[in-house]
């Protein structure tokens, strides 16, 4: 057993991630990600929405395996972990405890320190897992199921919350207007695929408080404004089968739009208000292709940087809690006695 080893740049890292439906681990030699396993729990999608109880159960059940899967693809054995990061918030409580947990356990065995990562920072590092240029300052749209926030980042390890929303997450709208539509859950990437081959100006949906100064969100009037609109245009009673397909990538391209359309708004008028000139878009809705392309286009014709991470790094991982561990061990950051626990808590705010 290897006791209080020192963690230096080449140290080896184990990051595991098990907040919402994924159960994750990763591992970096040095700051090269060589592995980044990804188990993702698809029967949720038979009950409409993640079961915390079941979710907590599949990461007990895979946890041990697919560490063992990330560390054998990183071709290094156990004893060489260095360090360990692991996530404690925010997320299901139970299956946060798992990663936890089981981070402790191997903290113990091992002798090595382990060190406590909130979620949503890590989703704000995603990025610079792979684009070593990705630093702060830069502000962050950081857009998944359960979060959309911009975030001003001047340095490491501070996060200045600019606005969120007010009501539903973006993703969550996307997830919500999918299942009107009679997609499966998450439906995001399903009204992403259609509206690739849709029109998004053939409907006009709302804009949530695109015209207001302030960088917060809603999303609830444009779900409203859905539901209006397809029980107008389609009603049960003359639709008995749900909306006919030829009219789904209109309805599809024209919904994205009108996300895609306050979230690029916003954001970059946070930017232009701070004189940030990076922008870093986050979290599983950064990878809807819509995004992208508008935020693509916004930053470089004003010559901004843009970063989005690949598409395996945009939903829940480990990499990412890895990149942000690893900095905060290399900065002295460790659980001492592993007296950490796991809180549903959002991002602390420190504010220089
Ligand atoms: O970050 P994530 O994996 O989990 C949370 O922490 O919430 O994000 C999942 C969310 C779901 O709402 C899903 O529908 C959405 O990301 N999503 C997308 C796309 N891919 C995933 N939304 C729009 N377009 C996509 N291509
Ligand atoms: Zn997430």
């Amino acid at each position: 057993m290897k006791k209080n080893k020192t963690f230096h740049e080449d140290s080896i890292l184990l990051a595991i991630e098990s907040s919402c439906d994924e159960t994750s681990a990763a591992v970096f030699v040095g700051k090269t990600v060589k592995s980044n396993v990804v188990s993702s729990q698809y029967f949720h999608k038979n009950y409409g929405g993640i079961v915390p109880e079941l979710a907590s159960r599949a990461h007990i059940e895979s946890i041990a395996q697919i560490v063992q899967m990330s560390i054998r693809e990183a071709d290094i054995s156990i004893e060489d972990v260095d360090g360990i990061a692991v996530t404690t918030g925010p997320g299901l409580i139970g299956a946060l405890a798992v990663g936890a947990q089981f981070a402790k356990g191997l903290g113990l065995r091992y002798g090595v320190p382990v060190v406590p990562v909130n979620h949503i920072e890590g989703h704000i590092y995603s990025s610079c897992v792979e684009h070593d240029d990705c630093q702060p300052p830069f502000v962050a749209l950081v857009v998944s199921g359960g979060h959309t926030t911009i975030f001003h980042v001047p340095s490491f390890e501070e996060y200045i919350p600019i606005g969120s929303t007010r009501d539903d997450a973006a993703g969550e709208a996307f997830d919500k207007i999918a299942k009107m539509l009679g997609f499966g859950y998450p439906g995001g990437k399903i009204i992403d695929d259609f509206a690739r081959q849709g029109n998004p100006l053939a409907y006009t949906f709302p804009r949530g408080m695109i015209h207001e100064s302030h960088a917060d969100f809603s999303f609830s009037g444009l779900k409203t404004a859905v539901r209006t609109f397809l029980q107008k245009e389609f009603p049960k009673e003359q639709f008995p089968q749900g909306v006919p397909i030829e009219y789904i990538p209109d309805i599809c391209a024209s919904v994205q739009a009108a996300i895609v359309d306050v979230l690029a708004v916003k954001t970059i008028r946070v930017a232009k208000e701070l004189g940030i000139q990076t922008i870093v878009i986050t979290g599983g809705v950064a990878a809807n292709s819509g995004l992208r392309a508008r935020m693509t286009d916004e930053t470089s014709k004003r010559r901004w940087k843009l970063f989005t991470p690949s598409l395996l790094l945009c939903t829940d991982n480990a990499g990412m809690i890895g990149y942000v561990g690893r900095k905060k061990i290399l900065n002295g950051v460790v659980a001492e006695n592993l007296d950490f626990t796991v809180s549903s808590q959002a991002i602390r705010a420190k504010r220089s």
